[in-house]
C-alpha cells in the first residue's frame, strides 16, 4: 500500500497530468504522481484494454468518438512498469454510487483513489462536485466511506481526498475531524480558500492544528499551495515535522522536473525529454502542444521551435521540431524557413480545442 508520508508529489492537473508529464516528474524526483481529475460519468463508460504495443493499460470510451474529428476515445493511460506503486487516480464525483462504480474500473491498475473536493471551476461545482462538496460534508463523507468499504478494502488500495480551506479556521478543522473518521488514508489540503486564486499567497497559519487532527486519526497530511521546489519541501518538513508531505502544481505545470533536488532542467532539455515520453506513449497531439506551450518560453512570439510545434499537423512534426531542429540552448538549427503565414495556435486556442473535445466526450455520456 502507498505510504503518503514524507513525500514530494505531483498535483492533479487537468490536461497537464497525462502520462508524459507524470513520467517526467517521477524521473526527476517526484515520489508520487496524481493523474488529472476524471469525472465518474466518463469513467463508467470506459473499458480497460491492455495495449500490447505501448505496454500500457488504457481506459477507452466504449461508445467511441470517431465521428468527431480531433477528439480522442482515450480516457486514461498508465504505464505500470514505471508508475507501479506511485500513481494516484483522481476522481470527480458528487455521488457515492457512481464514485464506487467508477473507482472499481481503475482500482486494480492504480495505487490509490483520490476525490477532488477543491476545484472551484463552474464545470465542477455546478454539478455538486469539486469545491461544492466542501458545503455538503455529509455527501463528501458518504462518498469517502463508500469508497473505503467497497473499493479500498477489497482492492487493498488507499482512499484519499483533496480539499481547500473554508473561510474560518474552526469550519476547516470541523470538516477535517469529519473527514478523518471516514477511513481515508490521506488528506491533502490546498491552503487557499475557494475564492482565492493560485497567485495569492497560501494561508498556512493553522497547518499544525490540521496535522494534530490527522495524526490522532493516523491519517497522513499533504500540504499544497505555493510550494516551488524540493528545498521548500525540506523547509516545510522542518517546520511541520518530518512526516509532512508537499504537493506541487503550478511550478510543475511549467516544469515537471521541479522535484529534482539539484534543480529543474533548463527548458530545452525539458522539452526534449517531454517529447521523448510523448513519442514513446503516442500522446495526443493537442495535449502535447498544450503542455509544450507552457514549458517553452515564447517571448514576443519569436521562438521558432514554439511556432513549429504550434503549427504541427502531425505528431511527427512536433518530435522533429524539438528533437532534431533545436539545440541544447533552444536555438533553431534546421534549414532556413520562410514564414508561410500558417496560423499559430496559442494556448487559449489549444484550451478551447481541448474544452470542445471534453464537451463532446461528456455529451456522449448518458448515465
Ligand atoms: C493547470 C491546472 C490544472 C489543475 N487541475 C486540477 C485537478 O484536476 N484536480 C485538482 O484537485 N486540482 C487541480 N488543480 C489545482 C492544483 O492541484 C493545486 O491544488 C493548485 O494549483 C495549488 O497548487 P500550486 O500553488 O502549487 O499551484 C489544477 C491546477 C492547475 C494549475
Amino acid at each position: 500500500m502507498v505510504d503518503y508520508r514524507a513525500k514530494l508529489v505531483l498535483a492533479p492537473m487537468v490536461r497537464i497530468g497525462e502520462l508524459p508529464t507524470r513520467l517526467l516528474a517521477l524521473k526527476y524526483g517526484a515520489d508520487l504522481v496524481w493523474g488529472p481529475e476524471i469525472i465518474d460519468k466518463r469513467l463508467v463508460r470506459a473499458e480497460r484494454v491492455y495495449n500490447p504495443i505501448l505496454n500500457t493499460v488504457d481506459f477507452i470510451q466504449k461508445d467511441g468518438n470517431k465521428k468527431v474529428p480531433g477528439t480522442t476515445d482515450l480516457v486514461f493511460r498508465t504505464y505500470r512498469k514505471l508508475e507501479q506503486g506511485k500513481l494516484i487516480f483522481q476522481l470527480g464525483t458528487a455521488s457515492p454510487e457512481l464514485a464506487v462504480q467508477a473507482a472499481k474500473i481503475v482500482a486494480a491498475d492504480v495505487d490509490g483513489i483520490d476525490i477532488n473536493a477543491g476545484c472551484p471551476k463552474h464545470f465542477s461545482v455546478h454539478s455538486g462536485m469539486g469545491a461544492a462538496l466542501l458545503k455538503t460534508p455529509d455527501v463528501l463523507c458518504s462518498i469517502l466511506s463508500s469508497l473505503v468499504e467497497q473499493v479500498g478494502k477489497p482492492f487493498q488500495k488507499p482512499i484519499s481526498v483533496k480539499i481547500r480551506l473554508l473561510p474560518e479556521q474552526e469550519q476547516t478543522l470541523d470538516l477535517v475531524r469529519k473527514l478523518v473518521k471516514t477511513g481515508i488514508a490521506n488528506l491533502t489540503v490546498h491552503c487557499r480558500t475557494r475564492e482565492m486564486r493560485n497567485g495569492q499567497p497560501p494561508i498556512r497559519d493553522y497547518i499544525d492544528k490540521i496535522k494534530e487532527i490527522c495524526d490522532e486519526a493516523d491519517v497522513s497530511l499533504i500540504i499544497n499551495g505555493g510550494i516551488k521546489s524540493y528545498q521548500e519541501f525540506k523547509e516545510m518538513q522542518e517546520k511541520y515535522g518530518s512526516d509532512i508531505s508537499c504537493m506541487i502544481a503550478s511550478k510543475a505545470e511549467t516544469n515537471p522536473t521541479v522535484f529534482n533536488p539539484e534543480g529543474p532542467l533548463p527548458w530545452p532539455k525539458l522539452a526534449k525529454e517531454y517529447v521523448r515520453f510523448a513519442q514513446q506513449f503516442n500522446n495526443s497531439r493537442t495535449n502535447s502542444k498544450y503542455c509544450l506551450a507552457v514549458m517553452m518560453p515564447n517571448t514576443r512570439g519569436k521562438n521558432v521551435i514554439c511556432r513549429l510545434v504550434s503549427q504541427a499537423k502531425e505528431n511527427d512534426e512536433i518530435y522533429d521540431a524539438v528533437l532534431n531542429k533545436m539545440d541544447d540552448e533552444g536555438k533553431y538549427i534546421g534549414e532556413e524557413i520562410q514564414d508561410n503565414g500558417a496560423k499559430v495556435e496559442d494556448r487559449q486556442e489549444l484550451k478551447r480545442k481541448l474544452d470542445l473535445e471534453e464537451a463532446e466526450n461528456l455529451k456522449r455520456i448518458r448515465v
